[in-house]
């Protein structure tokens, strides 16, 4: 499977995706990274695909007139490399109706919370904040919600008295970015159905 890969920040997360798939070798992981793609120059995710050798791609929201027109740009850059499937690891907007309604059904997202908890960008801070005894990790597609679409799987991290955002989060990164690995690894072998909120891979 051709996978396209979204990133806002430090891309650790695409950075195990491209480890397996060098680690494994396209043809028995399954899938290889032909893009990455993000909405902000200068951040480690570039850098990270530039010394793999991928292309990358920039898109930014403030040279589009609009939501609408940045969400299409992003859509058109993003069908340039034609995925089979487009990884949000830590891309921080939300993706519009052109880019769903495009891509709808093949994105997924990596969310550092156990969904329904917590969703939106403070999802570690608001766990811990609340004193949730455990959080940890989810994969899911996206829908037209703020990660509210199908759970593929999800990784569970125990909080402790001492952790802070940053510690919380470090902990939950290493169940996370294990568990992006074997799910692209998982729906690019064996495929997928989406039976409204059930993911069968068979
Ligand atoms: C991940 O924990 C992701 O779930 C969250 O932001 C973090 C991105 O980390 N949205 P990285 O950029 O992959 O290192």
């Amino acid at each position: 499977a051709r996978v396209v890969v979204l990133v806002s920040g430090f891309g650790t997360n695409l950075q195990a995706l491209l480890d397996a798939v060098a680690a494994e070798g396209a043809p028995a992981y399954g899938a290889e990274v032909v893009a990455v793609g993000a909405d902000r120059d200068g951040i480690a995710g570039l850098e990270r695909a530039e010394r793999a050798g991928l292309p990358v791609f920039v898109c930014r929201v403030k040279d589009h007139a609009d939501r609408a027109a940045w969400d299409r740009a992003l859509a058109e850059a993003v069908a340039a490399y034609e995925p089979d499937l487009v990884v949000s690891a830590g891309f921080m907007k939300i993706l519009g109706a052109e880019f769903l309604a495009r891509y709808g059904g093949r994105i997924i997202n990596t969310h550092p919370a156990l969904l329904p908890s917590f969703p939106g960008a403070h999802g570690v801070r608001e766990a811990l904040a609340y004193g949730a005894k455990v959080t940890g990790c989810t994969v899911h597609f996206v829908d037209d919600g703020v990660d509210t679409g199908p759970v593929i799987a999800q990784g569970v991290v125990e909080i402790r008295d001492e952790d802070d955002e940053s510690a919380l989060h470090e902990r939950i990164k290493e169940v996370e970015r294990k568990l992006l690995v074997e799910v692209v690894g998982l729906l690019a072998r064996h495929g997928y159905r989406i039976e409204g909120r059930k993911v069968l891979i068979p």
